[in-house]
């Protein structure tokens, strides 16, 4: 059984292990936040280290989820072992600056969304393509892999878009909500209409201009809205907060 030590227990951890229920790898936790940790052993059965340093050492593969701030001077403080895998998912620390810190260990960096990993639909971003990791990743949700880090940066992004889609939703919900609709029917009907949406990108093989063109009838009600939308900058505004991302993760 490969023993996979997560350091940092914080939300994405306690998402993950969620996810990884079942996937059968050991896992083992960092001490710090005792009561999370002690929650999250007990809810997923895993092990918690009396130190940093003693997850490192009895782990053959170590998943990074410090805070991004303080998350880089922490791995400078421990020991890793030559061709250690350790996998940080630490918004904003490029593979340069993590395989600095961990010296002879072996660096790869991801991005998920964290919640959807939970469910097992959440897609994981990997690069290098790894194989340790793949299929650590693979069980809580589709693995895309990139060899071009900064391709790998650009998808980065994504992270925040997942978060803010989150905001957007429960926005439109709150609208039809106002009204009238009841809490869960606006929830359920903006979260199925998106899941839908999110399925036919998946499975339909015609380009994304002819599925748009499809479901926009010429003066119909969805070009209305996506005119007000470009009209109002809405759509510009996710470049500007997008390129304002990628400039704070490192693109
Ligand atoms: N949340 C997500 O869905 C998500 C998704 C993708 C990537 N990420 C990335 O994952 C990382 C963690 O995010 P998060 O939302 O899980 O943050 P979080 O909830 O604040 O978790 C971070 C955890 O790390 C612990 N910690 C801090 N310093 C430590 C140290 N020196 N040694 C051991 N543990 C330490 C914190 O303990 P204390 O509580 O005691 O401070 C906390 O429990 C970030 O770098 C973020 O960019 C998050």
């Amino acid at each position: 059984m490969t023993t996979i030590g997560i350091l940092g227990v914080g939300h994405l951890a306690g998402l993950m292990l969620r996810g990884l229920a079942g996937s059968g790898y050991r896992l083992v936790l960092s001490p710090r936040n005792a009561e999370i940790a002690a929650q999250l052993a007990g809810e997923h059965g895993c092990e918690i280290a009396d130190s940093n340093q003693a997850l490192v050492d009895a782990a053959e593969g170590v998943f990074v989820s410090l805070p991004a701030a303080t998350g880089v001077a922490e791995l400078a403080r421990l020991a890793f072992r030559p061709g250690q895998p350790v996998l940080s998912a630490m918004a904003g620390t490029g593979l340069a600056k993590l395989q600095a810190v961990i010296g002879p260990a072996r660096a790869a960096v991801a991005m998920m969304p964290g919640y959807a990993n939970a469910f097992r639909v959440g897609p994981s971003i990997l690069h290098p393509g790894d194989g340790f990791w793949q299929p650590f990743l693979a069980a809580t949700g589709p693995v895309i892999a990139f060899d071009d880090e900064s391709q790998f940066t650009a998808a980065a992004t994504f992270g925040a878009f997942s978060g803010a889609s989150f905001g957007w939703m429960a926005h439109v919900i709150g609208w039809l909500e106002g009204r009238g609709l009841p809490p869960d029917t606006a929830r359920t009907l903006i979260a199925a209409t998106l899941r839908g949406n999110a399925e036919v990108l998946l499975r339909e093989d015609r380009p994304l201009g002819e599925i748009a063109g499809a479901v926009a009838t010429p003066g119909g009600i969805s070009e209305m809205l996506l005119a007000t939308l470009a009209d109002r900058g809405a759509l510009a505004a996710w470049d500007e907060g997008l390129d304002r991302v990628l400039k704070r993760i490192g693109g």
